[in-house]
């Protein structure tokens, strides 16, 4: 038996987790966004010739832009890591090293990477004292191996294509990253299943996670680009900046803001 901490860790959380079996959901069409577009002042009063070359009108200064080049999005232990069926994580075998239990009501026994797991804490803590609403994690990190048991469950159970809408194959999925997290309410209601989404605290949630530096990743109409079904419970820490980047520009996938090409499948 080897004493490493992360081994142990990930024997943990593998055998906390059973066999969790992940429900899914929906479509609809995911809208760009417009342009805005500069309003035209009225046509300027006619000057005398100049004699000078006039000095240009200087362009004015762009809203600060968000550094994107900060953080990787290939770095399977970044922060910003975009994970998909055409994205594996690199390594496929990626184990996170600083996974810590979360403090929160569960079903499976919790482990988040350490930031997240603070994340996580805070926004089920303030959707208790400001909403009233008590949520449960119901899944968080799972290793590689936890994934193949989930996936093949899955599969064996209801086939592969719909195992595909729901669940990533091992190496593929957020869950692996220790960033990510299926959140249901207390008492338990639609959990891993789309009608979360219109319960309160679905909606609290959808409206109140960035705040805490959290995405809903697969949101309703993002089957093509993500290449799974709605998820209203599936919520992926990427930290306050990125997060409150994606709320403000209404941008509703990882794929999209960083303008990467959508993974409806594995391109096999
Ligand atoms: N349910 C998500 C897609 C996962 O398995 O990672
Ligand atoms: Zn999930």
């Amino acid at each position: 038996m080897t004493t490493n901490p992360r081994a142990r860790t990930a024997r943990r959380v593998a055998s906390a987790l059973g066999a969790a079996a992940i429900v899914a959901v929906l479509i609809g069409c995911a809208t760009p966004r417009e342009p805005i577009l500069p309003v035209r002042s009225a046509s300027p009063t006619p000057s005398p010739t100049p004699t000078v070359t006039p000095t240009p009108t200087p362009t004015p200064t762009p809203t600060p832009t968000f550094d994107r080049a900060q953080r990787s999005i290939d770095a399977a232990d970044s922060l910003w890591v975009v994970a998909n069926k055409r994205r594996p994580l690199q390594p496929e075998t990626y184990a996170p090293a600083d996974l810590v239990r979360v403090d929160v009501p569960y079903t499976n026994e919790p482990f988040l990477r350490s930031a997240a797991a603070e994340a996580a804490q805070q926004l089920f803590a303030a959707a208790e004292a400001e909403a009233g609403l008590r949520l449960q994690s119901l899944s968080t990190y799972r290793s590689y191996n936890t994934q193949v048991r989930v996936y093949n469950d899955i599969v064996a159970n209801r086939g592969q294509d719909y195992a595909n809408r729901r669940s990533a194959q091992p190496g593929h999925s957020e869950h692996q990253t220790g960033l990510s997290i299926d959140i249901g309410s207390i008492p338990a209601s639609c959990a891993f299943d789309p009608c979360f989404g219109d319960t309160a605290h679905g909606r609290w949630l959808a409206d109140n996670a960035w705040r805490f530096g959290f995405h809903l990743r697969y949101p309703e109409g993002g089957t093509p680009v993500t290449g799974y079904d709605y998820e209203p419970w599936h919520f992926r820490y990427v930290g306050l900046e990125l997060a409150a980047e994606l709320h403000e520009t209404g941008i509703p996938t990882l794929e999209e803001f960083f303008g990467l090409p959508p993974a409806p499948d594995y391109g096999n």
